[in-house]
């Protein structure tokens, strides 16, 4: 088992989750329509485009009065929002003013960024109540979603860690007389999703081994009363699972292919969520580049995204069945690696000659969705993976490419990707690609020639080879999963990008 190489690894996952995911679970949140008595106060101050020193408060619901008051007292300061957040006093109560993004992306995105920017001024002044006024067209969901993510910290390996509940608010209230209550439970999920993906990221690769991955995703499961079904390596050996074990070979910690059942309101009908769960990815003999090769420790975040689904589904049923799946192994090297020019059979039985041990991803993939395809008969799979260098080329860190051999179920997640404030981006699965996964000696190789270029298709196309007619889109978050620069997300570190489109796409699934 994990965990008796290293004092570290002994140490229970619950004590090292981040102060936040404590602070959320006993948080007191409320929406109102205006400020409460005793609470300290973040207004939005908006710029004008074209004059910097031309700017007002935007809150829906603070009356016009207290909002010309505030802003000329900012005025007579000689403030300008550039200069970041002002604390100010008016009429016996604490404010704070926080500059409103001003880059051009969707309202959502943007919302979040405010409530992190909010998070971010007010972090030091240890508040026992914080109230938000939302700005007009902002929903208070999503600035709340974007103020938990702002109170991240992940002090839990500090050796010096000591937990300080007591310097996040006790109470947080969200102004905003249009918010539904349904809406702030589900960004109040999110946020407890969303610290528990980006725990599973930052966490270190010997800490966070395959083995771990699969204990923690077994207790969450439990907690919530979900099935959980953990393969281990003599069973994934016994169904022939070649290609996934091919990566793992050259590991001491044994893979997990690790199966957690949400049972929906209508079980007649499933869709299935599978992540790529790397959980340190060296290249194998195929080896990286030692500059930077520590980030391999988010490989792991499709797989991060997928439990962070399932910890959203402990307090939100999805209308139909899904099935969260995530391969966990490592990509390392030994004497007992795979080689560059081996041939492996995966599960569906098709043959995969091996031309470089780093492009891992799609192995573990490839087996894990034939397997969940096999078994479950999902309508629909959508899976989630850092797999290409290649897709920041393309798309740098805003966004994620989205690949699918089913246009109607392409224009359903990038639906989803809009509402949940993720940006997706479709790339094409072109016909002339096929012949360049068709192996030398085997039915396929794991790369394509050099020349053929077109990385991030490359590994869409060979993972479209293992899910036959089944609909299916592949997001590739290699440029996202960590040190995102999409507004609204935490820019250094685990993002949990992805994590509120795949709940979107469950929640929505109706057919
Ligand atoms: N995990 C990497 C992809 C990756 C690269 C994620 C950079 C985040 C940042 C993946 O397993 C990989 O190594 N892919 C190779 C494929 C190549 C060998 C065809 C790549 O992108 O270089
Ligand atoms: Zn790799
Ligand atoms: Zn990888």
């Amino acid at each position: 088992m994990s965990g008796m190489r290293h004092a570290l690894a002994n140490e229970s996952w619950k004590s090292l989750l981040p102060d936040s995911s404590l602070w959320l679970n006993k948080l007191q949140l409320a929406a109102a329509a205006q400020l409460p008595q005793t609470a300290h106060a973040v207004v939005g101050v908006q710029a004008k485009d074209d004059d910097k020193a031309n700017y007002s408060i935007n809150a829906r619901d603070l009356d016009k009065s207290t909002q010309d008051q505030l802003s000329s007292q900012a005025k007579a300061l000689g403030w300008l929002p550039a200069a970041g957040p002002l604390h100010l006093q008016l009429g016996g109560r604490n404010y704070s003013l926080v500059p409103l993004p001003t880059s051009k992306v969707n309202v959502v995105q943007l919302a979040r960024q405010f409530g992190l920017d909010a998070a971010r001024a007010t972090k030091e002044l240890r508040l026992a109540h914080l109230a938000v006024f939302v700005p007009e067209s902002y929903s208070g969901a999503d600035v709340f979603d974007g103020l938990a993510s702002g109170f991240y910290g992940h002090l839990g390996f500090k050796g010096t860690r000591k937990r300080d509940l007591e310097k996040l608010p006790g109470a947080v209230t969200i102004i905003d007389s249009a918010l539904v209550p349904q809406a702030l439970k589900s960004a109040h999920a999110h946020a407890r999703a969303a610290a528990l993906v980006r725990f599973l990221q930052d966490a270190p690769p010997n800490y966070l081994d395959p083995v771990k991955f699969a204990e923690i995703a077994n207790e969450l499961a439990k907690d919530a009363g979900f099935n959980c079904q953990i393969l281990d390596k003599a069973a994934m050996t016994a169904l022939g699972m070649g290609s996934f074990l091919s990566v793992s070979d050259g590991s001491v910690t044994e893979p997990r292919l690790i199966t957690i059942e949400i049972p929906g309101i209508d079980n007649s009908r499933s869709i299935a969520l599978v992540g790529k769960g790397l959980t340190f990815d060296a290249g194998g003999v195929s080896i990286k580049a030692a500059v930077g090769m520590e980030e391999m420790k988010y490989d792991m975040s499709g797989g991060a995204a997928v439990l962070g689904a399932v910890e959203y589904f402990r307090h939100h049923q999805p209308p139909c069945k899904v099935i969260c799946a995530i391969g966990a192994t490592e990509n390392l090297i030994s004497g007992g690696a795979t080689r560059p020019g081996d041939i492996v059979r995966a599960f569906n039985g098709k043959t995969i000659e091996i031309h470089n041990t780093d492009a891992e991803g799609r192995l573990v993939l490839a087996d894990v969705l034939a397997y969940v395809i096999k078994e479950h008969k999902p309508e629909l799979v959508v899976d989630i993976a850092t797999l290409t260098g290649a897709v920041l080329m393309a798309l740098g860190s805003v966004g994620a490419a989205l690949f699918s051999n089913d246009q109607a179920a392409a224009d359903f997640v990038l639906g989803c990707g809009k509402a949940a404030g993720e940006p997706l981006w479709q790339l094409p699965l072109w016909g002339e690609f096929e012949k360049e996964t068709r192996g030398d000696v085997a039915d396929l190789k794991n790369i394509a020639k050099a020349s053929v270029k077109a990385g991030s298709i490359m590994g869409a196309m060979f993972i479209k080879e293992f899910v036959g007619d089944t609909k299916w889109v592949h997001l590739d978050i290699a440029g996202t999963g960590w040190n995102c620069q999409a507004v609204g997300f935490p820019s250094a570190g685990g993002s949990s990008f992805g994590l509120r489109t795949l709940t979107t796409i469950a929640m929505r699934y109706q057919r």
